[in-house]
C-alpha cells in the first residue's frame, strides 16, 4: 500500500510516523513545498526504523508529485494551522486555494486514489474536494470526527477516572468549536451508559470541553495540535489499507442521510478498501437531531464562502 501525505508539518509528519510504526503500508511519501523540509522529516523518521521496528519506507519530496504516483490513499494536511483565538473557519481564505491545487496535483498521478482531508476548515475543504476533483463520493473522506471522538473519550475517562480503553463515545457534526455534536447520551463505560456514573452537570462539562478541545490545545501550544490529529488520520488510513470495515465518524458527502444534503459533515461511516463503504444512519434523539441540523447550518455557511475565496 502506497500512501502520500501532503504537508510535512507537525500533523503530516505525525501521521507518517504513526503509519510507519503501525507498519501496514509499504511506502509513505511526504510532500511539502518548503525546499528540503519533507526530505528532512522523512530521513529523520527513517532513522527511527531500527528503533521502532518498522519496514515502511518513508521518502520526502519537495513539490514533486510524480513521486506520489500510484498512491492508493492520499492525506491532505497542507495549509496554515490556526493561532490562539482563531476559529478553523477563518483559515478558508488561504487553505481553500492550497487544497484545490494539491488535489489537482495528486490526481494527475493517482487518479484512483482515496483522499483524506485534514486541512481546515475541514468539512468545507472536504466539500471543496468533492466539487473540484470529480472523484466518487466514497473516495473523499474528511477527518475530524475521529479526532473529536478521541478527545471525547479522553474527557470521559478523565471525568470517570478510568482508562480511556474503558469508554466509548462518538462525535458527529461539523468539526468546529461550536458545531460538533458529542453523543453524550450514547456514551458508555464498559457498555454501561455514562449517565449511571456522571451527573448531568458533569456530562454537560464533558461535552463543552470536547467541543473546544482543539482550541484549548491551540491556546496552550500557540498552534494547532498534531499528535492526536496525526494518530486519528493514521487510523483512517489503516482501516482503508487493511479493509477493516471499521466505523468512524467522518466528514462525508450526505445526500439525504440524516435529512441533510449537499454538504460534507461528520456522520458514522464504515471504512474499508473502497474508502467510505457506507454511511450508517443511527437513531438520534430529537435533541441530537436538532444539534446536527444546527451544525449543518454552520458548515453550510462556511461552504457558501467558498466561491468568494476561490
Ligand atoms: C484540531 O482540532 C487541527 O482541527 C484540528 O486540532
Amino acid at each position: 500500500m502506497k500512501v502520500t501525505v501532503v504537508g510535512a508539518g507537525a500533523v503530516g509528519a505525525s501521521c507518517a510516523e504513526y503509519i510507519a510504526i503501525k507498519d501496514f503500508a509499504s511506502e509513505v511519501v511526504l510532500v511539502d513545498i518548503k525546499e528540503g523540509f519533507a526530505e528532512g522529516k522523512a530521513m529523520d523518521l527513517m532513522q527511527t526504523a531500527s528503533l521502532n521496528g518498522f519496514d515502511t519506507k518513508i521518502t520526502g519530496v519537495t513539490n514533486d508529485y510524480s513521486k506520489t504516483a500510484g498512491s492508493e490513499v492520499a492525506v491532505i494536511t497542507s495549509g496554515i494551522p490556526r493561532k490562539p483565538g482563531m476559529t478553523r473557519e477563518e483559515l478558508i481564505g488561504i487553505n481553500a486555494g492550497i487544497v484545490k491545487t494539491v488535489t489537482e496535483n495528486l490526481l494527475k498521478f493517482s487518479p484512483n486514489t482515496i483522499i483524506i482531508v485534514v486541512s481546515n476548515p475541514m468539512d468545507t475543504m472536504t466539500y471543496l474536494v468533492h466539487k473540484t476533483s470529480g472523484l466518487p463520493k466514497n473516495r473523499i473522506i474528511g477527518m475530524g470526527g475521529a479526532l473529536d471522538s478521541a478527545r471525547f473519550k479522553y474527557r470521559l475517562a478523565e471525568a470517570l477516572n478510568c482508562p480511556a480503553s474503558d469508554v466509548d463515545g462518538m462525535v458527529i457534526g461539523g468539526h468546529s468549536d461550536v458545531g460538533m455534536v458529542p453523543l453524550i447520551e450514547k456514551a458508555v463505560r464498559n457498555s454501561i451508559p455514562v449517565s449511571e456514573f456522571l451527573s448531568a452537570e458533569k456530562m454537560d462539562e464533558v461535552v463543552e470541553e470536547t467541543k473546544i478541545g482543539g482550541a484549548t490545545l491551540t491556546k496552550l501550544l500557540g498552534t494547532s495540535a498534531w499528535y492526536a490529529p496525526g494518530a486519528a488520520v493514521s487510523s483512517l488510513v489503516q482501516a482503508i489499507a487493511c479493509d477493516q470495515q471499521k466505523m468512524f465518524p467522518c466528514s462525508a458527502l450526505v445526500e439525504g442521510e440524516y435529512g441533510l444534503s449537499g454538504l460534507a459533515i461528520g456522520v458514522p461511516c464504515i471504512l474499508g478498501k473502497n474508502g467510505i463503504e457506507r454511511i450508517v444512519e443511527i437513531e438520534l434523539t430529537e435533541g441530537e437531531k436538532q444539534k446536527l441540523s444546527e451544525s449543518a447550518e454552520g458548515v453550510q455557511a462556511t461552504n457558501d464562502l467558498l466561491d468568494s475565496v476561490l
